[in-house]
């Protein structure tokens, strides 16, 4: 197996020099092809390609600054955590594949502002500021290709949050995962709206990393899952080039029920889903009947995510109140 380090050494300057300061945002993303399993867990490369739109300005911005006492800090929304903490320690681990040899203490200093309330993750969006700011701080001039194949060794979907707008995963095949970064579809669609619910907020017992290990290793309906998503892709493809919403929002759709399927077949079984996520989600469907054009994509969580066009926001937001809507291409 390759590790990290191996693969980003090349692409580093023989000897770095660090800047005075860099800062850096980037978008959150929601997928609508998931990226679900691993064919190699030290690089974060996925079993299948994967379709993501970005949350525009929703994300993290990471600032990065030399620390004048010889010690790293890490900061998230203003408050200083513990070295030992699991963000810290994702965190500067990240930061160690790149200032190598230098290992120049740094303050890490990150901001999402993804509402809380959403309960959305954030690693996707924070792997991407970072490996930005790093990109910056240490004067890399790496290529887009290259910041997405790494920010995707912090987080996979982070490999998505370097582009704005429509962004496509590509799986690749190579051993070093170079070939396995995100492309931004040249594509826009100023209508579209997603809708962030909140069902639950606070920390999942079982994460994305562990979630989908044990799907691939014990669910017998995994096998299916590479076709499913291929499938998919393709229809996420015609819908976004023929701007035809009820393609988009059933395959998502499909995409993210297909996924938790084969959760729910794992051993433990991986439920994410509360009462109030399967409530939401009739709601949705009760919604569609009487004709208003709604679809809901899930990760690996208890939330739901509506997809929906500019002209329905005001009868989706009375009936899901506190409803953040976003715009991923802007107002039209
Ligand atoms: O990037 P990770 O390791 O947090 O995995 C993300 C997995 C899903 O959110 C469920 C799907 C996706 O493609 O974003």
């Amino acid at each position: 197996m390759i590790s990290k380090a191996q693969v980003i050494q090349p692409f580093l300057p023989a000897t770095l020099t660090p800047g005075e300061r860099a800062e850096a945002f980037a978008p959150s993303n929601i997928a609508l092809c998931k990226y679900w399993g691993k064919r190699d867990k030290e690089l974060n490369l996925p079993i299948n390609a994967s379709l993501s739109v970005s949350l525009a300005h929703l994300g993290s911005r990471t600032r990065i600054t030399p620390a004048l006492d010889g010690a790293d800090h890490v900061l998230l929304n203003g408050t200083e955590l513990t070295v030992d903490s699991s963000f810290s320690r994702k965190v500067i681990a990240f930061v160690d594949l790149f200032r190598g040899a230098l290992a120049q203490p740094l303050i890490i200093d990150t901001h999402n502002n993804i509402p809380t309330a959403a309960g959305l993750a954030s690693s996707a969006s924070g792997f991407a500021a970072l490996m930005l700011a790093l990109d910056q701080f240490y004067g890399l001039q790496l290529a887009p290709e290259q910041l997405s194949a790494f920010a995707r060794m912090g987080s996979g979907s982070a490999s998505r949050s370097i582009f704005t707008g429509f962004v496509e995963w590509q799986m690749g095949n190579r051993e070093d995962g170079m070939d396995s970064h995100a492309v931004q579809l040249p594509a826009t669609w100023p209508e579209l709206r997603i809708g962030l619910v909140k069902v639950a907020t606070g920390e999942k017992k079982v994460d994305s990393r562990a979630g989908m290990q044990r799907t691939v290793e014990t669910a017998h309906l995994y096998q299916s899952w590479p076709l499913q998503a291929a499938a998919d892709l393709t229809r996420l493809h015609d819908a976004i080039v023929e701007h035809n919403f009820e393609l988009l929002g059933a395959t998502a759709e499909q995409n993210a029920l297909s996924m938790h399927a084969t959760m729910i077949a794992s051993w433990p079984p991986l439920l994410y889903w509360q009462p109030e996520s399967v409530a939401a989600m009739q709601q949705v469907w009760a919604l569609r009947e009487q004709g208003v054009p709604v679809y809901f994509t899930m990760d690996a969580g208890p939330n739901l995510k509506l997809l929906f066009t500019a002209e329905h926001e005001s009868v989706l937001s009375a009936a899901f109140p506190g409803l953040e809507v976003v715009a991923p291409f802007g107002q039209p």
